[in-house]
Formats: C-alpha cells, structure tokens, sequence
C-alpha cells in the first residue's frame, strides 16, 4: 500500500489546527503526539493514513476528501484559476486544501450554493446529465411571468439544443420572483429559459443542489464544511 507521508507541521495546518507559525509554537509547548509519542519537530514526516496525530488531545483523522458548501458571490468565476478574475477556489485558499473545484458552474454574476471538493467521483455522478439531479434556483425577473409561460417552463422550452428542456417546476414568490426547479445543467440554462419565454433574468441565486441546501447563515464569499449527513445525501445521488 502506497504510503501518504506528509510533514507534521503541513497535516496539522491542513487540520486545521492553526496557521504554520502556531502549529510550530504548539508543537514546540508539547501538544503534539504521534502513535503516543509528543513530537516537537514540524517536519517530522507523519503517515497520514496509519499513523495516529493528537492535537491537544483530539485525534485528527486523514480525510481522503474533502467537501465545502461555499455561498458564492457575485463577480468570481467557478474555476480553478483565472487570468483576470478571482476565482471560487481562490476564496476557498485557507482550508489549506488544494485540489478543491467547483462540482459545476455558476455564472459569475450568479450567486448561491457552490460544491467544492476534491472528490471527483462525487462530482462527475452529480453532473451526469443521465442523473437529472436537482438545481433549486430563485431569479429576480425582469417581466412578471405569465400563466403561459409557466405551462411552457413546466412542460420543456426550446432553447436552440437538440432537444427542448426536461419539465421544471416553476413556483411563483413574489411579483417578480420564481424559484425554478430544473434536472438539467446547460450553460446559462435559466437565463435561457426564461429568454425563452419572453423574460429576462435580472438576479440569479441558487439555493440547493442535489437535496444540499445553501446554509442561511453563510454570507456571500463564506464557506463551511459538509456534515456527515449532507455528504451521504449526496452520495445517495442527491437523493434527500
Ligand atoms: N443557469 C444560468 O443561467 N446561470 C447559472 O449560473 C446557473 C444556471
């Protein structure tokens, strides 16, 4: 079995366990230990896999992958990288996780729940167009939505692909304001949706994906951790 060696210091601060210079301050207090053993040296090389790391007395386990919900803002791309804009990995830097990409693409000017990982098995049956999981998005329009165009939303619109859009739900919120339920991923789907019907979308956010809410709590820019529960949801094929 391959080994996965890292330096102490380095799988302490991707635990999260403090910036570099305070891991080295706390490694060098003691409040380190290694299979039992207080190590004092940052670049001690740990078996991240097998070897067991306490961290002021909490065991800190090798995660494999890694799962963020992010909230993302207006004017960053979901990319890796970027020549002229940030990007949403960019604003994911202080996990200490690299690898981590967006497991799909929002617009830049959209704003919501964005997936990030490092699990690209995850991401690629999450993306699957055979899977048909579900895109929750809310949409400022710019008209409000007729009865007509409703029925057309729900029933498949043409929007110059093979073949017209798979039924969404369309549910009215406000004068202006839908949340529209899809099963597809086109790019600029919504937008084109709704030009589709004689609208315009003026504002778009999306707030779950695959039975994975965006948490309310989280401002735009600001990311969390998944818990255990919304990592099985969607394992479970978004199945909630
Ligand atoms: N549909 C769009 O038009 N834009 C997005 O960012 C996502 C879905």
């Amino acid at each position: 079995m391959e080994e996965k060696k890292v330096r102490l210091d380095k799988f302490l601060c991707e635990r999260k366990a403090g910036t570099r210079s305070r891991v080295k301050k706390e490694l060098k207090q003691g409040l380190v230990k290694v299979n039992g053993e207080t190590v004092t040296e940052p670049d001690r090389k740990v078996d991240v896999e097998k070897d067991c790391v306490v961290y002021k007395g909490q065991t800190l386990r090798y995660r494999k992958y890694v799962y963020y919900m992010l909230n993302k803002p207006a004017g960053v791309v979901s990319a890796t990288r970027d020549n002229t804009c940030p990007t949403v990995t960019d604003l994911l830097k202080d996990t200490g996780f690299t690898g981590l990409f967006p497991v799909g693409r929002l617009d830049k000017d959209t704003v919501g729940l964005l997936l990030m990982t490092n699990d690209g098995g995850l991401a690629h049956r999450l993306l699957s167009p055979g899977k048909h999981v579900d895109k929750v998005y809310e949409a400022e329009l710019e008209d409000e939505l007729s009865e007509e165009a409703v029925k057309k939303l729900e029933s498949g619109v043409d929007i110059g692909e093979d073949r017209l859009t798979l039924p969404a739900k369309v549910e009215l919120l406000g004068e202006k304001r839908i949340r529209l339920t899809i099963t597809e991923g086109k790019f600029h789907q919504v937008k084109r949706m709704l030009r589709a019907v004689g609208n315009e979308v003026v504002s778009l956010r999306r707030s779950a994906m695959g039975g994975l809410v965006l948490d309310e709590s989280l401002r735009p820019g600001e990311y969390r951790e998944l818990s255990e529960e919304e990592i099985a949801v969607l394992q479970k094929g978004g199945m909630p």
